[in-house]
């Protein structure tokens, strides 16, 4: 799909639900006994593919024409053996958060994937579900397709975070659930807190004790009864993040974001773009499903480059592709660092930027952990007569980050393929179309 210059944005839009509420809601549902109601889920595919993987296992799931999901659970515990191999698309959140469930349960699971996920190292949650007692074969270097064996009852762990990833917490918490005794968990780095907001929302004994330097140790105590819930899941702020970005680059721009969910864990985005000097406004600061919401207002202006300070990057993780496009309009350099993790996404999202930002005409070196980019102070990116092609690799915010590129190129550029977006954000290219941003 080819994505040209474009007029000045304009208008007032919502973004589906954001994707870690929406998983999580349907997995702990799943596991409360009676029926729990979803408003709000995102319908995407890595969503459904956690849907699907819970009725396998014994949870009854449906939406009704209202959009609203209600979810029968089996009770911690109940989760049945599925018959076939769980089929996990693209998503690393389903694949790692279900490991975890399993792990205290006496099933047999394989998962598979898509050739992006089959390449994304699995050992971080195979090694702390191992110590609990479940057992793996994986494809070399921890990949799918993986088969596990789960034990129940599982040891309760007693674990410090290796790597700043809220999937690995949440993958040992969930074992967590169904395990005798207390699961402890120290978090040096804070990552989102989904998990633990939604744990203590179902009724589950969990306590998060915050030490000086900001060391979270996270305790659960297991074999807990959850409590079916009404869950409003709000407004994605990584699928936010987009037509944010595209207002600040398109001159003229001026675009509200309704309902974006601002979890302290989740916002360090828009930290770092109010730092860099964006317009940017909040209003009607609210509560949705336990999680802090607002509309964002977002108007052209010049932006200016900055250090992003690695600390920065867990609240952040998934919006780099995103900053980086933001960068590559601003004034001076924009410095990141401390960015490792992007290697191990949806695909390396250090090297797929900066090839697809130097082709639009960007300035743009690649570290070992992160990119800096030279911005243009406001000028359009050159794109090129012939729009250039920009290879997604299977990662929608790849995709989603190079269509937003594009409305501020002189000459365009082509997205390879922009299937993946319906992973996280299927009305993705109508809510672009809606803004004024397409033809
Ligand atoms: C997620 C955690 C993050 C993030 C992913 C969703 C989650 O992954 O990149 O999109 O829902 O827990 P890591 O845990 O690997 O950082």
């Amino acid at each position: 799909m080819t994505f040209t210059p474009a007029p000045a944005l304009s208008g007032t839009v919502g973004v589906p639900g954001d994707k870690s509420i929406s998983h999580r809601s349907l997995m702990l549902s799943a596991l409360a006994v009676g029926e729990s109601r979803v408003e709000g889920l995102l319908e995407g595919e890595d969503v459904l593919a956690t849907a699907t993987a819970m009725r396998a296992m014994g949870a009854t799931i449906e939406r009704d024409e209202a959009g609203i999901w209600h979810i029968h659970g089996v009770g911690v515990g109940g989760l049945l053996q599925p018959e076939t191999a769980l089929d996990m698309g693209n998503s690393g959140t389903s694949t790692r958060l279900l490991m975890g469930l399993i792990a205290s349960h006496a099933i047999t699971a394989t998962f598979t994937g898509d050739a992006s996920l089959s390449k994304r190292p699995m050992a971080r949650v195979t090694q702390p579900l191992s110590l609990m007692g479940a057992s793996f074969t994986a494809s070399p270097g921890d990949r799918l397709p993986l088969t596990m064996r789960g034990t129940c009852p599982a040891v309760p762990l007693d674990y410090r975070l290796p790597v700043a990833s809220a999937q690995v917490k949440s993958a040992i918490l969930l074992a967590g659930l169904n395990t005798p005794g207390i699961t402890r968990i120290v978090e040096p780095i804070p990552t989102r807190d989904h998990s633990e907001r939604m744990l203590r929302g179902f009724g589950a004994d969990l306590n998060v004790d915050i030490e000086p330097d900001g060391t979270r140790i996270i305790t659960l105590t297991g074999e807990a009864e959850l409590h079916p819930q009404q869950i409003v899941v709000p407004g994605d702020p990584s699928s936010a993040a987009f037509p944010i970005v595209a207002a600040l680059i398109t001159p003229g721009s001026h675009v509200t974001v309704t309902n974006v969910g601002l979890n302290p864990t989740r916002a360090g985005l828009f930290d770092v773009l109010l730092s860099m000097g964006a317009d940017l406004s909040f209003s009607n600061r609210r509560e949705v499903g336990g999680e802090p919401v607002a509309d964002i207002t977002a108007r052209y202006g010049p932006l200016t480059g900055i250090d992003v300070p690695p600390d920065v990057a867990p609240s952040m993780i998934d919006e780099f592709p995103i900053l980086f496009v933001a960068a590559a309009f601003a004034k001076g350099r924009t410095r990141t660092s401390g960015l490792d993790e992007l290697r191990v996404k949806e695909s390396d999202r250090l090297t797929l930027m900066a090839t697809g930002l130097a082709r639009i005409g960007a300035r743009v070196i690649e570290t070992e952990d992160g990119l800096v980019i030279e911005g243009t102070d406001g000028a359009p990116l050159p794109g090129a007569d012939s729009p250039p092609l920009i290879t997604a690799s299977l990662d929608h915010r790849i995709a989603m980050s190079f269509a937003v590129a594009g409305l501020a190129t002189r000459g365009g550029l082509t997205v390879d393929d922009m299937r993946p977006v319906a992973t996280s954000f299927p009305g993705f290219v109508a809510m672009l179309r809606s803004l004024g941003a397409l033809p």
